[in-house]
């Protein structure tokens, strides 16, 4: 399975970088075909309503709309600012947001942070979950916040806790496992006429009868 993964940090020592470095070592060792993306690859303006009635989406947010609709799973790294989202993901996500068929509808998403602090950058993983699952995505339920991320990495980029990396290589294969079960259905490419057909129930579903995500 394809797995489209990158750190919502544009900071060229970023700690959620190296954090998404070892996730991706997982998800290659099980398999998984990773498209390890930079965020600088998605430079966009802050989102303006005016600009996307006159010129559709940037090219950043193509961008990150193209390689999201190639994978059916996401690991995304993100800092925690200010107790919260990291304001240049949140950007990102809304901009995206605004493509049809709604792009985050039904991708898995794995969500991990890493801080010099305490706690990782929890609190920032739960303020993160609320956009993307408003827009359809199915977050996973456990998420992994790294604390003391400036001391917590090996000089060739491995966790040096070995009960934090069992932690995260446990998580990761249940994200996997999971995201590979559920992609026929939800977002990948359907493997017969009855996953077909259960795809458009679930486009009807949310754009034509609830109108949660309308055309
Ligand atoms: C604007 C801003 C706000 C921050 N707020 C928090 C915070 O609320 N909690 C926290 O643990 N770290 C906070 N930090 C520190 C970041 O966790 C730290 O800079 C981290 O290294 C950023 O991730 P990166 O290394 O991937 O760029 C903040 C940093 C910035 C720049």
């Amino acid at each position: 399975m394809k797995i489209l993964a990158f750190a919502a940090s544009l900071r060229k020592g970023s700690l959620n970088r190296k954090l998404i470095g070892v996730v991706t070592d997982i998800l290659r060792e099980l398999g998984g075909e990773v498209d390890l993306a930079e965020f600088h690859e998605f430079d966009m303006p802050l989102f303006d309503g005016d600009r996307q009635a006159a010129e559709g989406l940037p090219p950043g947010a193509l961008a990150l709309e193209r390689r999201m609709r190639a994978a059916p799973a996401m690991v995304i790294a993100t800092p925690e600012y200010n107790y919260s989202i990291a304001g240049p993901l949140k950007n990102a996500i809304d901009w995206v947001s605004r493509a049809r068929p709604m792009p985050w509808r039904g991708r898995s998403i794995y969500l991990v942070s890493t801080s010099p602090g305490a706690i990782g950058g929890i609190r920032g993983l739960w303020q993160t979950r609320i956009p993307l699952e408003g827009c359809g995505a199915l977050v996973f339920p456990d998420m992994f916040a790294l604390p003391h991320g400036d001391r917590a990495f090996s000089d060739d980029g491995k966790l040096t806790d070995g009960a934090a990396a069992d932690r995260l290589r446990q998580q990761v294969l249940g994200f996997y496992r999971l995201a590979e079960a559920v992609a026929p259905l939800c977002c990948g490419e359907a493997r017969s006429d009855a996953d077909q057909k259960k795809q458009q129930e679930i486009v009807r579903a949310l754009e034509d009868e609830s109108r949660i995500q309308p055309k």
